[in-house]
């Protein structure tokens, strides 16, 4: 018999989504990705050139478990030079993807029955990672409309047991980045009630409509010492497939988080935290090129999804995904005479129909919403768009 813990693991819809789509492909079927997590970009040249070099120097050995130095500096120099941050080298741990600092965050910080507050939509890994903590998430709407933060409702839902909030701004799956005036009401509220922050913060470099990042523990000293900060490679380099992130924290919980990960993965691959420095200090021009296509394939998508009667479609000032609402489509009856009934049926519908894949709301803690990304052509958003247009003719 298995645990309870591993029982009460709900898989991850994207990742479930991707092997479905990846089953289809290989029967021959035309099915467009628009469900993906991970920029449709090659890693830049020199970052893989860096990692070629490192495995011929032979940096292929274990390494201290909280990160090489020179990684730890350049992500030290990295956070004060772009986010006007102050980390030593040693309130850094690198990690196998920013997944598992958030997850170590957790680890370190929540005792059981401690509630952590989950802004909805909220992306999917979080919630089991706070079940895995024995801690209970606690779901807070943003606004409709923006999914701009709702500091009023977080505050309501403050209780004793109130021990983290997790941040992500730019935010997947909704694309929001959030104000400063509700970073600041945020900071206050968490220095107030003491309660930390982890702070995600994977798709900083992922901005539009001149929109600038602001990290949460630059407000105040105060605010720092309720801050863990996470970032990681996968997004603005197109590393995903590396896996390398980091957290970092005050000194105590990095401490505890390298001590975790003594444990767990021991360090993050040698070699990749190499071609890693490459990636902060080399040339940042590939990532320009990579966010000012994205914004063209936003601009493009926001305007036609917004002209299919029914939906509508909140505007997104980072990341790469759009959050339609479709829910105007629910209680409609497709030609086979199934009934769709929430996101979970319209996204098989527009799968099975139109050939696109997109995620299900309901896997996010949204249920009127649809996750639509635009990590793909602008040729195959285009075609994506015009089946979904016309597959939705369809329903009455
Ligand atoms: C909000 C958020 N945090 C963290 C991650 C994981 O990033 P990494 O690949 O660095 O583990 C993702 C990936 O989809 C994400 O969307």
């Amino acid at each position: 018999m298995l645990s309870e813990r591993a029982r009460n693991i709900t898989p991850s819809a994207t990742t479930s989504l991707t092997a479905i789509v990846q089953d289809l492909k290989a029967q021959g079927v035309p099915v467009i990705g628009l469900n993906v997590g991970e920029p449709d970009f090659d890693t830049p040249a020199h970052i893989v050139a860096a990692a070629n070099k490192a495995l011929a120097e032979g940096k292929t050995k274990y390494a201290k478990d909280s990160g090489i130095q020179p990684l730890r500096e350049a992500i030290s120099k990295k956070l004060k030079n772009d986010n006007g941050l102050n980390y030593t080298a040693d309130q850094i741990v690198v990690t196998t993807g920013a997944k598992q600092a958030v997850y170590e965050a957790l680890q370190v910080l929540v005792d059981k029955g401690d509630e952590v507050i989950i802004p909805t939509p909220c992306w999917v890994s979080y919630t089991e990672m706070v079940k895995l903590a024995d801690g209970v998430p606690v779901f807070v709407k943003t606004q409709p409309g923006t999914f701009q933060l709702d500091v009023a409702a977080i505050e309501a839902a403050l209780t004793e047991k109130t021990k983290a909030l997790i941040l992500t701004s730019p935010n997947n799956p909704t694309g929001a980045v959030y104000t400063e005036e509700a970073l600041r009401a945020l900071g206050k509220l968490a220095v107030e009630h003491d309660f930390y922050v982890i702070s995600d913060e994977v798709y900083e470099k992922l901005l539009y409509n001149g929109k600038k990042h602001m990290s949460i523990a630059t407000l105040s000293p105060e605010v720092y010492e309720h801050t863990i900060t996470i970032n990681g490679f996968s997004k603005a380099y197109s590393m995903t497939g590396w896996r390398l992130g980091y957290l970092a924290a005050p000194l105590e919980i990095a401490k505890a988080a390298g001590r975790l990960q003594g444990h767990m993965t021991s360090n993050a691959t040698t070699f990749v935290q190499w071609a890693a420095i490459s990636a902060l200090e080399g040339p940042q021009e590939d990532l320009e090129i990579m966010r000012k296509e994205f914004d063209r394939r936003r601009i493009w998508l926001q305007d036609a999804l917004s002209k299919i009667p029914g939906i509508s479609c909140a505007g997104a000032d980072g990341a790469f995904y759009l959050m339609p609402n479709v829910s105007a489509y629910y209680g409609k009856t497709a030609p086979d005479g199934s009934v769709i009934r929430d996101s979970g049926d319209f996204c098989n519908y527009i799968l099975k129909t139109a050939h696109v894949a997109i995620v299900p709301g309901k896997a996010f803690e949204s249920p009127e919403e649809v996750r639509i990304s635009y990590s793909n052509s602008m040729e195959n958003i285009q075609e994506a768009v015009r089946r979904i247009a016309e597959a939705l003719t369809k329903l009455k």
